[in-house]
Formats: C-alpha cells, structure tokens, sequence
C-alpha cells in the first residue's frame, strides 16, 4: 500500500504535525503567509487529504484540482467560512473542524477586549510610550463600569455562553440574541433571551459570536450601530465581515458608539489605510483570540485526528458535513 500524501497549509504546532506524520507523507507550506490561491491548486492535485487553515479558500474548484480520490479535509479551526460546504458534500468529502478546544481561550480573549476596550489599557499603554503621562489625572482615561453593567451576547453557543460565564463574577445583567433558544444556559448564566433591537438598546457592551453566514454578514450595519447607546462598546471575536467596516467608521467617529474592540477585521489582515486605523476609540487585534500554546497544540491535534479518520476511511471525529457519511 502506498503512504497516502497531504499537504498542510502552513506551520502549525508540532504535535498535530507528529501525529499526521505517523499516517501519511506530509508536506508543510513553510512560508508564514498562506500560499496564494494559484500555488495551492497547483500543489493539492492528487492529494489523498489537505490539512487547511481559515485563511485558505477551498472552493469547488479547488476540490475538483485535488482530484476524486481525496479521502478529507480537515481544517485547523472551528470556523469554516471560507469552506464551500455544499460543494464538499456533493462531491462526498467529510470537512473536519476544531470545536470545543478554544472556547475557554475565545471567551478569555473576548473578555479581554471588554476590559481592556472599557478601561483604556491600550490607550492608556500608548499614552506612557509616547511620554504623555506627566501627572495622575482626576478626569483622566474614564471608562464605564464593568461590574453591574448590561452584556448583551449575539450568538450564544459555546462561546457565547463562556462569556457569560465570565461575565456572572462581575455581576452583570446578561441579555442573548440567537436564532435558537437555550433555556439550560438561561438558568445556568441567569441570561434572558430579548430580539435583536432590545438587545442592542439596553446594553453597556455588545458582544459577537455568531457564525458568518448570508444572514450575519454585515449583521452590525447603521442602523443597527445606531440602536446602541452612545456609550456602548462593541466586541467582536467571531469573523469580521459581521460588521460592516465602514457603517463602524462612521459610528465611532460621530459618537454614536463609545467604542469597539475586535479581533477579526473585513478584510483580514486590515489594509493599513482602512479608517478604522485612524481612530482612537478602537482596539484591533490580529485574529488571535485562540493563541494560547495549549489550545493551538490542542487544534493541532484535532485537525491531525480528524485527517487520520478520514484517511483511514472512518468517520471524522468532528465532522461538519456528516450528511457525507448518509450516502
Ligand atoms: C476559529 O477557529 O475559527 C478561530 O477563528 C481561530 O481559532
């Protein structure tokens, strides 16, 4: 029997490389940008599996480049936007992903951003550096409370409900937006269910766990950056084209926000003459909101697991397109 082969998008951490060496021929695209669009139907063709990361396209023609015999693909991530899913599954290849390992991280990082996006510690960092701090100041760097304040939560899955988790040591009134109910969470983080529009009215801080789909994209649009209150602050660690990148220019720069911290941009990385990047009353992390060394080794290994399934011809362990395994 021939050693099946793979090509891995990127470096990811040795442990997940390990495990996918012991199953097949590996090879790592070792340069710290993802390889374009072109290099990579170039280098799939053939493959028995592909072990991808969020910032690969995998499109249609991308799977039909690999050829019918692969067997997975696996990405190292619990997002799977940039997958065209429909597509793998007519063509019957299982799609694996990374749920559960980096909720606790997410959570923690989103948290974070609330604490840091109320009480100025970028800013306020920025400030020292530049040599401006030359006295302490009564009405200085003031930011809302946290503790006792309103967080309203859009999107309340895993992650949405480990911020809730940390928001209940800081007592806080804790409204959701989803499309589902989830009245075990309800009771366990005391968060009350409200539509969208309440939601974005009463809250001090709004945060976003939704998944990108046709109805997220640009969910936080103008008019609804404007139903929040003018000092309210907004999180955002799910995927940046939930909100539309210049209705929250024009909502930071007329005060019709106070603030707003993300993680993920549209586009990812920010092109460095975006506005936003102009603004003070705005923090901008790369997509780093799962970087711990535990949860990346962690993703990795998953990501290697569900590779070696679907090599093997078993059933990935976390699979998103399982109605693959219907026909
Ligand atoms: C994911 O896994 O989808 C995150 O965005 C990166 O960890």
């Amino acid at each position: 029997m021939t050693t099946p082969r793979v090509f891995v998008t990127r470096l990811i951490p040795e442990k997940g490389l390990d495990m996918a060496r012991q199953a097949a021929d590996i090879e790592v695209w070792q340069d710290p940008l993802p390889p374009p669009y072109e290099t990579l139907l170039q280098k799939v063709k053939g493959l028995d599996a592909l072990l991808c990361l969020l910032t690969d396209q995998i499109d249609a023609n991308l799977m039909d480049a690999i050829g019918p015999q692969v067997k997975v693909i696996s990405q190292m991530a619990v997002g799977f936007d940039n997958i065209d899913i429909p597509a793998a599954t007519a063509r019957g290849i299982p799609i694996g992903n990374t749920p559960g390992v980096l909720t606790d991280t997410t959570a923690d990082f989103a948290w974070a951003l609330l604490m840091s996006a109320a009480r100025h510690v970028v800013d306020g960092d920025k400030f020292t550096r530049a040599g401006n701090w030359k006295t302490w100041g009564p009405i200085d760097f003031l930011g809302p409370d946290v503790t006792g304040a309103t967080l309203g939560i859009v999107g309340f899955g895993r992650i949405g409900q480990g911020l809730a988790k940390r928001a209940q040591g800081f007592d806080m009134r804790l409204l959701y937006f989803d499309t589902q109910r989830y009245p075990e969470a309800e009771q366990k983080y005391g968060a009350q269910f409200v539509e969208m529009d309440t939601l974005l009215r009463e809250s001090d801080f709004v945060s976003l766990h939704t998944v990108l789909s046709k109805e997220t994209y640009h969910l936080m649009d103008d008019a609804r950056l404007k139903l929040m209150k003018p000092s309210g602050i907004l999180i955002n660690t799910s995927r940046g084209p939930v909100v539309d990148p210049a209705a929250l220019y024009r909502a930071l720069s007329s005060d019709t926000i106070a603030y707003a911290a993300l993680d993920v941009t549209d586009p990812e990385p920010i092109k460095m003459d975006d506005p936003l990047l102009t603004l003070d009353n705005i923090i901008i992390a790369p997509h780093i909101a799962s970087a711990s060394f535990q949860t990346r080794d962690k993703m990795a290994m998953m990501a290697a697991a569900n590779l070696i399934a679907g090599l093997n011809g078993e059933r990935l362990p976390n699979c998103v397109n399982p109605q693959v395994y219907d026909k």
